[in-house]
This record gives structure tokens, sequence and C-alpha cells, in this order.
């Protein structure tokens, strides 16, 4: 019971990791609110909990890359709980190509979900963490956002931005006693892997040390690691979680 009486936002919360991030800190005791584009599959996940933990948490309808529809999440969170406690910025999209073939709307589909989505959230919702003088930030970055990825322009940018921004906000946000980190995942089994063709999956899994794609559970552990009192004198690192991949 890591997250005892606290209060969680975690958007993405309906896909691969942001939903074992939903049950694990449900697990923990925390309230939590799960925030996902994908109204209807947030639903119905929430009728797959047992029935004792339904109570503890909520699903909002959200588009991180609206900054009105966050704006409403923030607000309808602080109208029902008092206040925040930990915000995990956890949505993500991809929309691969190469650069040659990439095009405007790709580029900005993907920054508007991956880098101001993150932006949007933590805007919104660090003033009710200052005003408290407490909170946890948790960025999800990924390993593209450290090493680059064929065919990934637009998303190795924004998470290599959500590294700039982690670092900022946890010397912005840092001695008023919220700490700002970031999480960033090595290939994860999720449907954002999925995706990629499996000849691709196969031959990444071989380059990682452990042997094998990473699950959503593994991510979630860090996430609920920085996010819990564990934590409290980590801010502004990256947490990798690739099985060894970025050796
Ligand atoms: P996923 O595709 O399973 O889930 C992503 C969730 O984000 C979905 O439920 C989707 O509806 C939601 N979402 C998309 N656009 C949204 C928006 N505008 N507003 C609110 N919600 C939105 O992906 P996965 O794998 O669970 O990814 C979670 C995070 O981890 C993402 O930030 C991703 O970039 C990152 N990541 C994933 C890796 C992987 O291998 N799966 C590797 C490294 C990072």
């Amino acid at each position: 019971m890591r997250l005892q009486g606290k209060t969680a936002v975690i958007t993405g919360g309906a896909g691969g990791i942001g939903w074992a991030a939903v049950r694990l800190f449900l697990a923990h005791g925390a309230q939590v609110v799960a925030a996902d584009f994908n109204g209807e599959a947030g639903r119905n996940l929430i009728e797959t909990l047992e029935e004792s933990k339904r109570p503890q948490v909520r699903f909002i309808e959200t588009d991180v890359s609206d900054e009105s529809s966050v704006q409403a999440l923030i607000e309808s969170v602080i109208a029902e709980y008092g206040c925040i406690d930990i915000l995990i910025n956890n949505a993500g999209i991809t929309r691969d190509a190469m650069l040659s073939k990439m095009t405007t709307e790709q580029w900005k589909q993907v920054i508007d979900v991956n880098l101001s989505g993150v932006y949007y959230c933590t805007k919104h919702a660090a003033p009710h963490m200052t005003a408290r003088g407490q909170g946890k930030i948790i960025n999800t970055s990924s390993i593209v956002g450290l090493q680059g990825n064929l065919g990934q322009t637009n998303y190795a940018a924004a998470k290599a931005g959500v590294i700039g921004m982690t670092k900022t906000w946890a010397r912005e946000l840092g001695y008023k006693g919220v700490c700002v980190n970031a999480v960033a995942p090595g290939f994860i089994a999720t449907e954002m892997v999925a995706k990629m063709p499996e000849k691709v999956v196969s031959a990444m899994s071989e380059k990682v040390p452990l042997r094998r794609l990473g699950l959503p559970e593994d991510v979630a552990e860090a996430y609920l690691y920085l996010a819990s009192d564990a934590a409290n004198y980590v801010n502004g690192t990256v947490l990798e979680v690739n099985g060894g991949l970025n050796i």
C-alpha cells in the first residue's frame, strides 16, 4: 500500500502501459483518475475490475492535445478529490514514416499529443501541487528519445523534448516540493509495438540483453517507484526500463 490516500491522474489510462499502471496504483491504495482519448475502452476496462476496486477509479474522457480538454480534466479532479498528488503523463501515439515520406500532419499529430500534451497537463496540474508544497510528476519518454529511431523523427523529437521539460520542471518545481522525473521505456509489448512488423520486433528483442520485450507491468512498477515516498529524493532523473538495450 505505497500510495494509500494519494490521488493519481494517469493519462493514456486505457492503453497498455497506462492500464497496467491504473491497476497497480489501485492495488497500492491510490484514488485513480484514468484520462484517455478512448472513452469506450476506458469504461469497458473499468468493468473488468473487481467490484470493490471500482469506486477507487474514475475515467474521464480527455484529449491531452487540447488544452481546454486538459483544463476540464484538472478542474474535475480538483472538484472531486480536492488535490492531485501524482500526475503520470503517459498518453502517447506514433505516426511513423521515414523523413522523406513524413507528412506535416504526421509531424504535428505526434508533437501535439506526445509533447504539447505533457506540457498542458503539467501546466494545469502543477499549480495545485506547488500550492500544497508536494507532488510527483512522471513523464513518459522513450529509448527513442535517447537514441533516435528509423521512421520516428516526430516521435524521437517529442520524447527527447519530454526529457528537456522534465529536467526544466525538476529545477522550477523542485524547491516548491514537487519532484519531476521521466521513465524511458524500451520496447514494451502493447498495441504500439503490435503495429510494428513482426520481423522488426523479433530483431529488436534479440538485441535486448534480457532477450525479451518489456511488459506493461515492468513500466508501471517504475511509475509506482517514482510516485511513491521511496523516491522522495529522486528529482530530474530519467529511469530507463529497457532490459539493458541502451548499455
Ligand atoms: P498504447 O497505444 O497501448 O496506449 C496509449 C494510450 O494513449 C491509448 O489508450 C490512447 O487512447 C491514449 N491516447 C492517445 N492519444 C491521446 C490523447 N490525445 N489524449 C488522451 N489519451 C490519448 O501505448 P503504450 O505502449 O501503452 O504507451 C504508453 C506510453 O509509453 C506512450 O507515451 C508511449 O509513447 C510510451 N512508450 C511506449 C513504448 C512501447 O514500446 N510500447 C516504448 C517507449 C515509450
